[in-house]
């Protein structure tokens, strides 16, 4: 540690408080920590004062336990969407049939951190295939998920996978865009200014993405196999329906505590 450390600590949350940020002393000690040198100190508290995402700056975020790395651009893990994890994991577990490693496939993928934790959730003991249409995103996820094991794809929603993963999804993750076109305006300036579009708009109703999701899947599952999708708690039966009439078991699982909603759609044991 530098012996200025107390005084930057100081002159750090300062800075922070003055641009708005809620929790600055938390902030400056992830900088701080963060920083190799004064020059890179004052770069990262200046990205940070002026409104980009603290995980994207310090270039982590912490999610359901991993540290996730964050490339600047990319779609920041939200810790509501561990309660997705925790309803793949639980599913996953409850399977029959688990003789072979379970497939999990992360669509949508971001940087990754959603397949990885029900990766980790399930000790490692899974073959893990994750991809995005947003090429940094998927750079970033490669940089997440190879390491663990997993592969990424580029592309549109299946059309990234690899023929050979038809019918072989135990698991089949899309976090996609939810939120409906009308209501991107209205997110945090955070989101708005330091995520892309193609990250957060959904289409008219923010179901667009979800609903082709939904309708492809039956291919992609393995006999037995669950989509799980986050919604908010409007979208949910819109999303049951989806999943209905694509042939798909549903059901909707709610958290109170994290504010989340995810819709599940269960293809039938042959
Ligand atoms: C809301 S972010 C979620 C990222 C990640 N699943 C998470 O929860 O952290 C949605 C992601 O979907 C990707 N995306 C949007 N449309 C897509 C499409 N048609 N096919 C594949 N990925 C898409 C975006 O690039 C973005 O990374």
């Amino acid at each position: 540690m530098r012996d200025d450390a107390v005084i930057d600590d100081a002159a750090v949350v300062a800075r922070l408080r003055s641009a708005g940020c809620v929790f600055a002393e938390d902030e400056a000690a992830l900088l701080l920590s963060a920083a190799t040198s004064r020059g890179e100190l004052d770069a990262l508290v200046e990205r940070r004062a002026s409104g980009e995402p603290l995980e994207q700056v310090v270039g982590w975020a912490e999610f359901a336990g991993l540290r996730i790395l964050v490339d600047p651009g990319v779609f920041v893990p939200r810790r509501r969407s561990e309660f997705l994890v925790s309803v793949a994991v639980g599913l996953a577990g409850w399977r029959p049939g688990n003789r072979e490693i379970p497939v999990v496939v992360d669509l949508c993928c971001g940087t990754g951190a959603l397949g990885l934790a029900v990766a980790n959730g399930l000790a490692g003991w899974a073959d893990l295939h994750a991809a995005d249409l947003d090429p940094a995103a998927a750079a970033c996820a490669r940089r997440n998920v190879e390491p663990a094991g997993g592969q990424v794809y580029v592309g549109d929603l299946f059309g990234a996978l690899p023929g050979g993963l038809r019918g072989r999804a135990d698991i089949l993750i899309c976090n996609a865009p939810y939120v409906p076109t009308g209501d991107v305006a209205f997110l945090p300036a955070e989101a708005r200014d330091h995520e892309p579009l193609v990250a957060l708009d959904g289409g008219l109703d923010g179901l667009a993405i979800l609903r082709r999701a939904a309708s492809d899947a039956p291919g992609w599952l393995a006999p037995g196999g669950v989509l799980l999708v986050e919604t908010s708690d409007r979208q949910a039966p819109e999303m049951t329906g989806a999943m209905a009439a694509a042939g798909l078991s549903p059901a909707i699982h709610t958290d109170e505590d994290w504010g989340a909603t995810v819709v599940t759609g269960r293809a039938a044991d042959r």
